[in-house]
């Protein structure tokens, strides 16, 4: 019964009209979210056990886990299996490191019990009256629990952002992705938020009214709407801006870092999500900031050639459109490998559709990255006719944008990788030639001619 778990229970007895068991570790939580929600408090049943709160479920059960990811799921598991029996259905809502999921799954296997991992997006607001909600497991153990999920989720058209996605962890995949995103999304407007404050001087307030219009156009989105609401809050104590005094160390609980690993491990190359996942390490090492801010003090950067004016603001904003659909492309990437590789068969469009309503990334662009898979087979995002176009168009903004901030020593690390990113993948002769002849000089790696068919090792010199 953390927030999230609370929220949730309180979305199915709202939302869905379900008579809803609650079970905590501390057994007064369960008391207390009925207690405090008098108007739902006749389908809200709290139980003092394991025992009680199994006993209180209909057969065939449908459990919800909502704990934080890694041991405390592994201990719950333990705890309510036990009364579990065939048919029932044990939810992990939580985030989840989608390897853990499939051992999870796996470990029911034969007992007639199903494991479901279950990506749900939305903070606390969402869990509450509509998250995005990206389902695995079963395929026949989703049409059980659709009746159950659509009216909790979050609609888009009057659509619900639920679906099932592909058997064993990939809800759970879909979800981390979805958080790899999500990290970049929010990397890459604090560095355009470092251009503002940094390069232009600007306040909060007056970059408060900047975010606010660009959520009209292109980059509508709900990270958009709450960063201009952030800049625009006042802090009670000193009066100033609220941001402004808020410590420059960003948390994170795994999930960004966890995209980043199974990115590398397909051999995909996400490198705004890796920018944006090491861009919180380092923020969270403030002292040694400090002081390597000190050692290279004297350090000289060019002048800033950011200007704040109409063109200057409509170039930062192009730049950020285009870096967003270059890693949004890094994510699908991700998605696209991962389905191929572990054969789920994952509904690429579909997921941008469930996007688009409910969780943290929802936007304006989901909706296009749903018709540009619908319009036709995609390879990559960056290919899609339409990205095309907006790629071409906004590319010079944010080769200018990444070029005047390397030169005023503004770190724009998600931005930059973003753009490498482009330049590296419309480049057609690379550059890993001499990198093949390298591994072939010192480990007879042996590499690939162009002119030829074949493998080859070739006798180099004897160096050292
Ligand atoms: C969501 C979010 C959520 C996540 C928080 C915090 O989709 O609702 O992704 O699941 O837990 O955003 O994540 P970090 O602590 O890693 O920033």
């Amino acid at each position: 019964m953390g927030t999230m778990g609370a929220n949730l229970a309180l979305n199915f007895a709202d939302n869905g009209g379900f008579t809803v068991a609650l079970s905590n570790r501390t057994v007064e939580k369960a008391y207390g979210v009925r207690d405090d929600n008098p108007g739902l408090a006749e389908r809200l049943v709290p139980t003092d056990s394991i025992e009680h709160f199994v006993a209180t479920l209909k057969a065939p059960r449908v459990v919800v886990l909502m704990v934080n990811a890694g041991k405390p799921v592994d201990d719950q598991i333990a705890l309510v299996l036990p009364h579990l029996e065939a048919g029932d259905i044990l939810i992990d809502a939580g985030n989840a490191d989608f390897n853990d999921t499939v051992r999870r799954e796996r470990a029911v296997q034969g007992t007639g019990i199903h494991f479901v991992g279950m990506g749900v997006s939305g903070g606390e607001e969402g869990a509450r009256h509509g998250p995005s909600i990206m389902v695995g497991g079963d395929r026949a153990v989703w049409e059980r629990l659709k009746p159950l999920l659509e009216p909790i989720a979050a609609k888009f058209d009057r659509v619900p952002c639920v679906d099932w996605l592909g058997p064993d962890g990939a809800g759970h995949f879909v979800k981390t992705i979805h958080n790899g995103i999500e990290y970049a999304d929010m990397q890459m407007i604090a560095e355009i938020y470092g251009i503002l404050r940094d390069a232009l001087g600007l306040q909060a307030r007056e970059m408060a009214d900047i975010f606010a219009d660009w959520n009209t156009r292109d980059l509508q989105s709900y990270l958009i709407e709450i960063t201009a609401a952030v800049l625009a809050e006042r802090d009670p104590e000193t009066g100033g801006p609220l941001v402004d005094v808020i410590v420059d160390e960003a948390g994170q609980k795994g999930t960004g870092r966890w995209s980043v690993i199974e990115a590398q491990k397909l051999g995909v190359g996400a490198t705004t999500l890796e920018a944006a996942v090491s861009a919180r390490g380092i923020s969270s090492r403030r002292e040694e900031r400090a002081e390597a801010s000190r050692l290279f003090d004297g350090v000289k950067v060019a002048r800033a050639e950011f200007h704040m004016s109409r063109e200057g603001l409509a170039e930062l904003e192009a730049a950020l459109v285009t870096a967003k659909i270059i890693a949004y492309a890094q994510g699908y990437a991700t998605l696209a490998e991962a389905s191929a590789e572990f054969q789920w068969d994952l509904p690429l469009g579909q997921i941008a559709r469930i996007w688009r309503a409910g969780c943290i990334i929802r936007s304006r662009f989901l909706d296009d990255i749903t018709r540009a898979y619908e319009a036709g087979a995609v390879v990559n995002l960056l290919q899609a006719p339409s990205f095309q176009a907006r790629i071409e168009a906004g590319q010079e903004a944010l080769r200018r944008v990444v070029a005047k901030a390397a030169l005023a020593g503004i770190p724009v690390p998600a931005l930059a990788a973003a753009l490498s990113y482009f330049d590296d993948y419309r480049r057609a002769r690379g550059t890993t030639n001499l990198t093949q002849g390298q591994r072939d000089l010192f480990g007879a790696h042996t590499f690939h001619r162009l002119d030829r068919e074949g493998t080859f090792h070739h006798q180099w010199p004897k160096i050292g």
